[in-house]
């Protein structure tokens, strides 16, 4: 090595020692005759001081080092002056006198600041990445992601699982994204897809007998992104043969346990609350509900059925729902304040909010007009109201009531200050439906993925084709703090169920061969019941590092718009390459 030490190391237990050390030049402060730099490697800070009474030429060189030079420094480790130290780094109390200098590299002057609070566009950073994760705290989060990616190795090996890599020139997988579609030069006309997930191969793993798969598997999908949303992200991959639900929550408790705590020192406790797919509907208007504050949600549609309300009189007729929340203690919000929720509620297809304020017992709106007493007491009745607290309502489809309103919540929560942010709640949710209805190809299309198991109680209402939206599926998700962290199901194992499925979501059976034809004949040769889950690493991790954006926990992630300002990726290609492939460009769109 170059070096003798690292730039985190050295301590007050190294004063006096020689050592020499390499890294980068942060910043340079020139007090009367002595220089300062901060000496930067991947491992931390060191300050060096050079000294012209020390080495006259070696101060020489010190005064022409600028912002990134690369360098190796030797000299002698000294315990800094008394009221210079700084606590806060682990080498803050030693500082290394220069005794040498040699200049590896020049650098040009950076776009960017390399500190911890840098304040550019996130474009920028993108644009030159390896400056950006040259910063301490991106250094910290892959380190820390490494970290939990070898904890999650050693967890599934000690708990007899096998890690088997999957392909990812493969076919398309239904996870409900668009494929990546990757050209084949050899089969003309042939188009690989990139795996939405390694979903069919682990399936087939369990046909071959492997009993319990893992794998941190690369998964792409062509969708909108959003903060918590990449093109290509990482899933740690579980599933495993003769299993029922319960002992995927236990192995799967059993990673979240051993993660929580390798990574922050975290101790959890399992097992963790469950909550079927309904209730956390009815509760907090989503499958992901942030569960570290109540401010439940409560369905008012019957109560004021009969008001004489328009508004709530249409939406009743057409099957819709009257959703209302408990702002406590927000009766004094401003005309300004409520009109700004009115707005943020209208971005989620909300025609409005009617609020009503509580005061002296009773309930008071602009609308109060058109309710019976009895029906304002038992709207205040219910959501348990007392003088000082708002109520607010939207009225609208189911769809859009309970979204608005869970989003709605979701924002008073943060804005009354009541999520306690040291809080991790973790919980399944279960009993999911098991199809969705698509209203633009007006068909019932699977939840989750058409290999999910259909709930027992309710497999008679499959066969008759029956209420559909109340059938139930064996699938779960992980919600921790109100992300999905995790997804899985008890598959199918059964040919004829397998399908019923296709029939009912309108895949016909030339269909079905033509996508899944390989795991259906698998299946032929005896496939054994199974399950799994999946859980999104990128996801788990900006929980640990309490980072907003997905983008902060991946060393080379992509725009919004999926595009790397790095390495300029998708770009154009050859006419030579294209012509190989028998692709033409059609007209920019
Ligand atoms: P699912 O599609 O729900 O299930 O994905 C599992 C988990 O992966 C994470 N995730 C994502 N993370 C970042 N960017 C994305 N675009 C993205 N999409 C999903 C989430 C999610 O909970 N094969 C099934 C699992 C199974 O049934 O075993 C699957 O992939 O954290």
């Amino acid at each position: 090595m170059l070096r003798t030490h690292t730039c985190g190391e050295l301590s007050d237990s190294d004063i006096g020692k020689m050592v020499s050390l390499c890294g980068w030049v942060g910043s340079r402060r020139d007090h009367g005759n002595l220089i300062f730099i901060d000496l930067r490697d991947g491992y931390g800070i060191t300050q060096v001081v050079f000294n012209p009474s020390l080495d006259k030429a070696v101060h020489g060189i010190a005064e022409a080092l600028r912002p990134e030079y690369v360098v190796r420094i030797e000299g002698k480790v000294e315990p800094r002056p008394e009221g210079t130290q700084n606590l806060k780094i682990p080498t803050g109390k030693i500082e290394v006198a220069a005794k040498n200098v040699e200049l590896f590299n020049k650098a040009d002057t950076p776009p960017f600041e390399i500190t911890d609070d840098v304040a550019v566009t996130e474009e920028s950073r993108l644009k030159y990445r390896y400056l950006d994760l040259r910063r301490g705290i991106m250094q910290r989060n892959l380190r820390l992601r490494h970290k939990v990616c070898k904890a999650a190795r050693d967890y599934f090996d000690s708990r007899s699982f096998l890690e088997v890599e999957t392909p990812i020139l493969t076919k398309s997988t239904p996870e409900g994204a668009r494929d990546y579609l990757v050209p084949s030069r050899v089969n003309h006309g042939m188009f690989y897809a990139l795996p939405q997930s390694p979903q069919l191969f682990k399936q087939i793993l369990m046909v071959s007998s492997m009993d319990r798969y893992f794998q941190i598997a690369k998964c792409f999908r062509d969708e909108d992104l959003r903060a918590d949303r990449q093109p290509e992200f990482t899933q740690f991959d579980i599933e495993m043969s003769f299993v029922t639900e319960e002992d995927i929550f236990e192995i799967s408790e059993g990673l979240m346990k051993k993660l929580f705590k390798e990574a922050i020192g975290f101790d959890l406790k399992v097992p963790f609350s469950r909550l079927k797919y309904s209730e956390a509907v009815a509760r907090f208007g989503c499958d992901k509900p942030d569960t570290r504050f109540s401010l439940e949600l409560a369905e008012i549609t019957d109560i004021v059925k009969d008001s004489s309300f328009k508004i709530f009189q249409d939406v009743v007729k057409k099957g819709g729902r009257i959703i209302a929340i408990n702002a406590k203690g927000c009766a004094s919000y401003s005309r300004g304040q409520i009109d700004e929720l009115t707005e943020f509620v209208k971005g989620y297809g909300a025609k409005g909010l009617a609020n009503f304020k509580c005061a002296n017992g009773g309930l008071s709106s602009q609308i109060d007009k058109f309710f019976k007493a009895e029906e304002l007491s038992s709207v205040m009745k219910t959501l348990s109201a007392s003088d000082g607290d708002m109520i607010f309502i939207v009225a609208d489809t189911k769809r859009i009531a309970y979204d608005s309103m869970s989003n709605l919540r979701k924002l008073l929560g943060k804005r009354l200050n009541l999520i306690d942010e040291n809080k991790f709640n973790f919980l399944w949710i279960t009993d999911f439906p098991l199809f969705q209805y698509n209203e633009e190809e007006k068909r019932w299309e699977s939840e989750h993925h058409p290999f999910t198991s259909v709930h027992p109680e309710d497999v008679k209402l499959l066969e008759k084709g029956e209420s559909m939206d109340r059938i139930r599926s064996r699938s779960y998700d992980l919600v921790i703090n109100g992300t999905e962290i995790g997804s899985g199901s008890i598959r199918i194992h059964d040919r004829k169920m397998q399908e019923l499925i296709f029939k009912t979501i309108g895949i016909s059976e030339t269909e079905a061969k033509l996508r899944f034809g390989f795991l259906l004949d698998a299946f032929r040769y005896g496939a054994p019941p199974h399950g799994g889950v999946a859980f999104g690493l990128d996801r788990l991790m900006t929980l640990f590092v309490r980072c907003e954006s997905i983008r902060d926990v991946i060393a080379f992630p992509k725009t919004q718009k999926a595009f790397c300002p790095m390495t300029s990726a998708p770009s154009p290609v050859d006419e030579k390459q294209l012509n190989e492939l028998g692709i033409k460009i059609k007209e920019a769109r």
